[in-house]
C-alpha cells in the first residue's frame, strides 16, 4: 500500500512511524511533512488545509489510504471530498469534527444526552458576558472562544479586569476571527485532567492507553499555554475504575449521541477529561490524535495500525483485538525560545544523526533541512521520546537525550512526568 499522511508535525511523525511498521505498507507519503519526516516519507509541499490540492495529490500519487491528521481540514471536509474522490481514509467528516470544531455544539450535545461535563451557558455579544460575569462574581471563570483558535481560545480569567479584556480580544478584536462569534462560559472545574484517545468505527468505541499532557510553557505548570511541552503513558488517575466510569458515561454515550444526530464518528476521537471530585468530566473532545499525546501512545501500540484503520473504514472494528505494550512511554519537547511567543527560525540542530539518537525516538514538530543541515523551523522543534520499564526510566531515556541534541536559546521543561511520579508513589 502507498500511504499519505496529512499534516506536518510531531504528531503526523509518530503515525508515520507507526504505519511504516506494517507489513502492507510500501511507501509513505505526507504533506507538508517537515525536515525530520523527511527520512521516513516522502514530503510533497502541499499545504495541509488545501482540500483540492490534497486531493490532486492522492491521485497524482496513487494513493491507496489517506490520513487527515490536523483538526482544520477535517473540520472543513478534506475527508468528505477524499471519500468522494475515491479514497479511502482514517478520519471524520465535516459533519462528525464539528464535535470539535464547535464547542457550542459539543457542550449542547453532552446537555441532550446527559454526558458529564462542566456547566456551561452561551453568549453572541461580548456585553452580554461582561454583565454575567459581573453578577456571578465567581472567579476564576473559564471562557471559550466557539471555533478552533490553534489551540489558544480558552481563556481562566481570575479577576473580572482580565475576563474583560480576554473577551473583548475574542469577540470585538476577533483575535481568532469568527471562531469568537460565539464564547461558552463555563463552571470551572478542578481535578487532575487525563487524555484518552479512542478509536471508533461508529459501532465500537476503543480507547487507546491514557496519557497526561503538559499544556504550559515553563515549570511548575506556570507560563503561558502552549500546544504541550510534553506527555507521558500511561496517567496514573486513569484508574480502572476511573476507566469503567468513563467508558459507561462518556465514551459510548458520545458515540450513541453522534450516531442519532446522524453524524456518526469515525476516526480517533479524543477526551480530554478531569477527575473532578464528582466524577471525570469531559473538558473537550477533540476530532483527531492529540499532539503530543500521539507521541507517547502510539509508541506502546502493538497492533498494525493500519488493520485498525482499516477496520474503522469498514466498520468492522469490534471484531479487532488491540493490543498494548506495558511499558511506559515519555515525551519532553524542545521547543525554540521564546514560544508559544515568537522566536527565532533556522537555527542548526546538532546531535542527531538522520534526525535520531539511539536509544530514543525523536519525532520532528518543527524542523527543516536547509543546505544539508538540519535546522529549526517551528515553535515547538522536536519530541524526544522513550519506552522504559517504569515511568522514571522512561523519563531517564527522554532526558539524557535531550541533554545531547543542541540548538541556540533551545527551551525544554524539566518536570516532564514529575506530577504522574508523585500520584504513584
Ligand atoms: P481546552 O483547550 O478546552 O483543552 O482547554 C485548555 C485547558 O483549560 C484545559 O486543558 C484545562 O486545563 C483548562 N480548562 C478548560 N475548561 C476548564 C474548566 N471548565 N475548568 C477548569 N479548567 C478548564
Ligand atoms: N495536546 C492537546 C491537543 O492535541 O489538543
Amino acid at each position: 500500500m502507498k500511504v499519505l499522511v496529512v499534516g506536518g508535525g510531531g504528531r503526523e511523525h509518530a503515525l508515520i512511524r507507526k504505519i511504516k511498521e506494517s507489513p502492507k505498507v510500501d511507501s509513505i507519503a505526507c504533506c507538508p511533512g517537515n525536515g525530520g519526516i523527511s527520512y521516513d516519507a516522502e514530503c510533497y509541499p502541499v499545504s495541509a488545509i488545501d482540500i483540492d490540492g490534497v486531493v490532486n495529490l492522492a491521485k497524482e500519487i496513487k494513493a491507496d489510504f489517506v490520513v487527515v491528521a490536523p483538526d482544520d481540514p477535517l473540520v472543513a471536509g478534506m475527508v468528505d471530498a477524499l471519500n468522494d474522490a475515491g479514497f479511502a481514509t482514517f478520519g471524520p467528516k465535516a459533519n462528525a469534527a464539528i464535535i470539535e470544531g464547535s464547542k457550542v455544539f459539543s457542550k449542547d450535545l453532552m446537555l441532550k444526552y446527559n454526558i458529564p461535563t462542566a456547566e456551561y451557558k452561551v453568549f453572541d455579544k461580548a456585553d452580554d458576558v461582561i454583565s454575567y460575569l459581573k453578577e456571578k462574581n465567581e472567579f476564576p471563570a473559564v471562557i471559550k472562544a466557539d471555533g478552533l483558535a490553534l489551540g489558544k481560545g480558552v481563556i481562566i480569567p481570575e479577576t473580572l479586569e482580565e475576563a474583560v479584556a480576554g473577551v473583548k480580544e475574542i469577540m470585538e478584536d476577533k483575535i481568532f476571527g469568527a471562531s469568537g462569534n460565539n464564547v461558552v462560559v463555563e463552571e470551572f472545574l478542578t481535578g487532575p485532567e487525563v487524555s484518552v484517545l479512542a478509536f471508533t468505527d461508529g459501532k465500537c468505541v476503543k480507547p487507546m492507553v491514557s496519557s497526561m499532557d503538559h499544556k504550559r510553557a515553563l515549570d511548575g505548570d506556570k507560563g503561558l499555554n502552549t500546544g504541550g511541552m510534553g506527555t507521558v503513558s500511561p496517567n496514573p488517575y486513569y484508574t480502572d475504575e476511573v476507566a469503567k466510569e468513563c467508558m459507561e458515561k462518556i465514551f459510548i454515550p458520545t458515540i450513541e449521541a453522534m450516531n442519532k444526530e446522524g453524524r456518526t464518528f469515525k476516526g480517533c476521537l479524543y477526551f480530554g477529561l478531569m477527575i473532578t471530585p464528582k466524577g471525570p468530566k469531559v473538558i473537550e473532545y477533540n476530532c483527531r490524535f492529540g499532539d503530543p499525546e500521539t507521541q507517547v501512545v502510539l509508541p506502546r501500540l502493538k497492533t498494525d495500525i493500519m488493520d485498525i484503520f482499516e477496520a474503522i473504514n469498514t466498520e468492522t472494528l469490534c471484531d479487532l483485538d488491540i493490543q498494548w505494550d506495558d511499558r511506559a512511554c515519555t515525551c519532553v519537547i524542545m521547543a525554540s525560545g521564546g514560544y508559544p511567543k515568537s522566536y527565532p527560525k533556522g537555527l542548526e540542530i546538532s546531535g542527531l544523526e538522520n534526525g535520531q539518537l539511539d536509544g530514543v525516538t525523536v519525532y520532528h514538530a518543527g524542523t527543516a533541512i536547509k543546505d544539508g543541515k538540519l535546522v529549526t523551523s517551528g515553535g515547538r522543534v522536536l519530541g524526544v521520546t522513550a519506552l522504559g520499564d517504569t515511568l522514571e526510566d522512561a523519563l531517564k531515556k527522554s532526558y539524557d537525550a535531550v541533554d545531547k541534541i543542541k540548538f541556540e536559546n533551545a527551551h525544554y521543561r524539566k518536570d516532564i512526568g514529575q506530577k504522574a511520579l508523585k500520584a504513584v508513589n
